[in-house]
């Protein structure tokens, strides 16, 4: 059901921003942001990403039915703002893993568009997949991830080493 989804879903919208479906053409740039010292040193894998390793990723990306990702655009300036994606997913266990969420440019961080671009996905989520929760890990001292999963309602449910998990449990139908 996930590849079905994968295969046909090219945009989710929402107000300021809208999810728009990775492509091979988008693995370049998402490198080099993964690949800045301030982002990277976030991710659970913080060391440099070459060219080959990404283009690896992607073959395997392309071919997996359980991981969506999306460029975050800025509709009205026609841009790309980051990155955020749902993996791991168990349609089975009813679970998905919630994260690569980057606002990429300082100038573009505070105004909110992580947030939209979280409830617009996790909206959709709770709505197309029979999904009855989200986790996520992130590191505990993230104060702006951390902060902004709070604000969505993820609550923590465990700690490991660096990192928290989170979980969201219930959509907006229960
Ligand atoms: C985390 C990140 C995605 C937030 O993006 P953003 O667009 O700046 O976040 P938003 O403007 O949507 O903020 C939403 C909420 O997050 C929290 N938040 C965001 N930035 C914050 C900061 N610098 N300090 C404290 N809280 C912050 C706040 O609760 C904020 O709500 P508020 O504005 O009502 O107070 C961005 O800082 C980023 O890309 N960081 C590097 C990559 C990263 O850490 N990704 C997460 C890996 S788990």
């Amino acid at each position: 059901m996930t590849a079905e989804i994968k295969n046909t879903l090219l945009e989710i919208p929402g107000e300021r921003i809208s999810l728009r479906a990775l492509r091979h053409g988008d693995i370049e740039l998402i490198r080099q942001w993964r690949n800045q010292e301030h982002i990277r040193k976030w991710f659970k894998f913080s060391g440099i990403i070459s060219e080959a390793q990404q283009q690896q990723w992607w073959e395997g990306y392309r071919q997996q039915d359980n991981d969506l990702m999306f460029i975050i655009w800025h509709k009205e300036q026609a841009r790309p703002l980051g990155t955020i994606a749902l993996y791991h997913i168990d349609l089975q266990a009813g679970s998905a893993e919630f994260g690569r969420l980057i606002i990429a440019a300082a100038g573009d961080r505070s105004q909110g568009f992580a947030k939209e671009a979280s409830m617009t996905l996790i909206d959709w989520a709770w709505r197309h997949l029979p999904l009855r929760k989200i986790f996520l890990e992130v590191r505990h001292n993230n104060i702006a991830a951390v902060n902004l999963y709070k604000s969505l309602g993820f609550m923590e449910t465990g700690r490991r080493d660096d990192f928290i998990t989170m979980a969201l449990t219930a959509g907006p139908q229960g």
